[in-house]
């Protein structure tokens, strides 16, 4: 059997670990084998790496980028590949898609020298479709806490545009293993519009 890998990509507040929620308990709920995995933190290296990066400012892009990219390492070859090779899809919550969206187009680094890196960490495993929330940033504030922001967020609504219009100029560049789905719906209607988009790569 075929095995896929989806990763869910959105700036923070598109609501994209909701819906990697949803759609794990969907494809469960229908008796399809499947992983929910995250980055950074699907594995105790990148969960340290998580809570460092969010609690340390002021971090070099580049580091941040290295930073990533160690936790992407393990995590491919600890958790993604394993489970796609033993029959389960993988959905996971952000990938590489994360680091181009986030150091190259909001920290400024090198697209082509991140894009090098980023395939050394993933070893060339890339998800079939990278499924994208886009949301308006200026819509972000009331849909969460203002009290929650971690040092990446508090780069603040600029800092976020640059990454959402990443995503997008992403997206359009490879529009075969993209899809944008409007993360400004209602959290069912976009759940909705997931199952629809996942359906070919889980029944064929
Ligand atoms: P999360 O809030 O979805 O757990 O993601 C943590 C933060 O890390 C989020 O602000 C996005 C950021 N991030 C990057 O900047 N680059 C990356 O490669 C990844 C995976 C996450």
């Amino acid at each position: 059997m075929m095995t896929s890998f989806i990763a869910l990509e959105g700036i923070d507040g598109s609501g994209k670990t909701t819906q990697a929620a949803l759609l794990y308990e969907f494809l469960s709920s229908n008796g399809v084998d499947s992983i929910l995995t995250q980055e950074p933190g699907g594995t105790p290296l990148g969960l340290s790496i998580s809570q460092f990066i969010k609690s340390n400012r002021g971090i070099t892009a580049l580091t941040e980028s290295l930073l990533f990219n160690a936790d992407r390492a393990e995590h491919v070859e600890k958790i993604i590949r394993p489970a796609l090779i033993n029959g389960s899809h993988v959905i996971c919550d952000r990938f590489v898609g994360s680091t181009l969206a986030y150091q190259g187009y909001g920290r400024g680094l090198s697209l082509d020298k991140l894009v090098n890196l980023c395939d050394e960490a993933c070893r060339g495993l890339y998800p079939i479709i990278n499924i994208l929330l886009d949301i308006p940033v200026h819509t972000l504030d009331s849909r969460r806490g203002a009290g929650n922001r971690d040092a990446i967020e508090a780069s603040g609504a600029t800092f976020l545009d640059r990454v959402r219009k990443g995503y997008l100029e992403l997206a359009g560049r490879s529009p075969s293993h993209w899809a944008i789905v409007d993360g400004s719906q209602s959290i069912t209607e976009v759940s909705i519009e997931i199952q629809r988009l996942v359906r070919p790569y889980i029944y064929g």
